[in-house]
């Protein structure tokens, strides 16, 4: 990793109190917390998903309803030979704790401590880190493939660290239909734009769709962004659902 304030190499040393710290060779250092992440973030303010809106997504996550996908980007990122990954908005870590093996080296990176915090209390094998999309904190080219689930990248930053594919997650047009029919009287219908993104070649598409019945749309909805746009958000207590799933899975290739 670099250090964020010079870019110069931060390298792992035991601090005078005999705690793990990385240290740049001017002298900036920053704690390993007990949980193994490092915080990388110059400024102390919270930033990104907060606490309650890490353990919506954790709770909902780790009952599977998301597994396909997960299942389908560990596929991929096999099938591309991909020996280090950048996971950037990991989030609380679901899909990088399904997509790890020996084979592989995974950096998840979140601008929100609560979330890493929550990855890295769930998973101590995954290396975590805070700091921002748009300031990563590592070398040109050291990953073979960086990705994003659902959250923000910066293209120029995520062409200097990648040296060969990006994989980019979003929502389809009908994915959790059913619940936003519940919350909104006339459901717009997303129009799915292929997004070109500079730097990189779209080489393939997939998509995944399936319907799940669902038993917790109370956490689901509290997971999505509708919870914070909706007036009432705090009085609305869903019944079992069938929901919709669907997924597009972007793979990109740098030029
Ligand atoms: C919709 S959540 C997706 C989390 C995770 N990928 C998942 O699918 O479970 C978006 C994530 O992006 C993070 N985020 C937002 N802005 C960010 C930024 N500038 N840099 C890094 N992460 C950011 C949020 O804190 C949040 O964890
Ligand atoms: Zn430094």
């Amino acid at each position: 990793m670099q250090c964020p304030i010079c870019y110069n190499k931060l390298i792992k040393e035991c601090d005078n109190n005999g705690n793990n710290i990385l240290r740049c060779c001017n002298g900036h250092s920053f704690d390993i917390s007990k949980y193994g992440y490092v915080n990388l973030l110059p400024s102390k303010t919270n930033s990104g998903d907060n606490k309650e809106m890490v353990l919506a997504r954790h709770n909902f996550l780790q009952k599977d309803y998301y597994l396909k996908l997960a299942l389908e980007l560990k596929n991929i990122i096999n099938d591309l030979n991909v020996k280090t990954l950048l996971d950037i908005g990991c989030g609380e870590g679901y899909y990088d704790r399904i997509i790890n093996d020996e084979n592989i080296e995974i950096y998840g990176l979140d601008i929100s401590k609560d979330a890493i915090l929550k990855a890295a209390k769930t998973d101590n094998d995954i290396n975590y880190v805070v700091a921002s999309s748009n300031k990563l904190p590592f070398e040109d080219n050291y990953f073979d493939c960086v990705m994003s689930i659902f959250s923000p990248i910066y293209p120029s930053e995520a062409e200097r660290v990648c040296s060969k594919y990006l994989i980019k997650v979003i929502p389809n047009k009908d994915h959790l239909k059913e619940l936003k029919q519940e919350l909104y009287e006339n459901v717009r219908d997303n129009k799915i734009l292929k997004e070109e993104i500079e730097g990189f070649n779209l080489v393939d598409e997939k998509t995944i769709d399936y319907k799940m019945k669902v038993a917790d749309v109370n956490e689901l909805f509290k997971m999505t962004p509708y919870f914070y746009t909706t007036h009432n958000n705090y009085e609305i207590k869903f019944r079992e659902m069938d929901i919709s799933f669907s997924f597009i899975i972007r793979i990109y290739k740098v030029y």
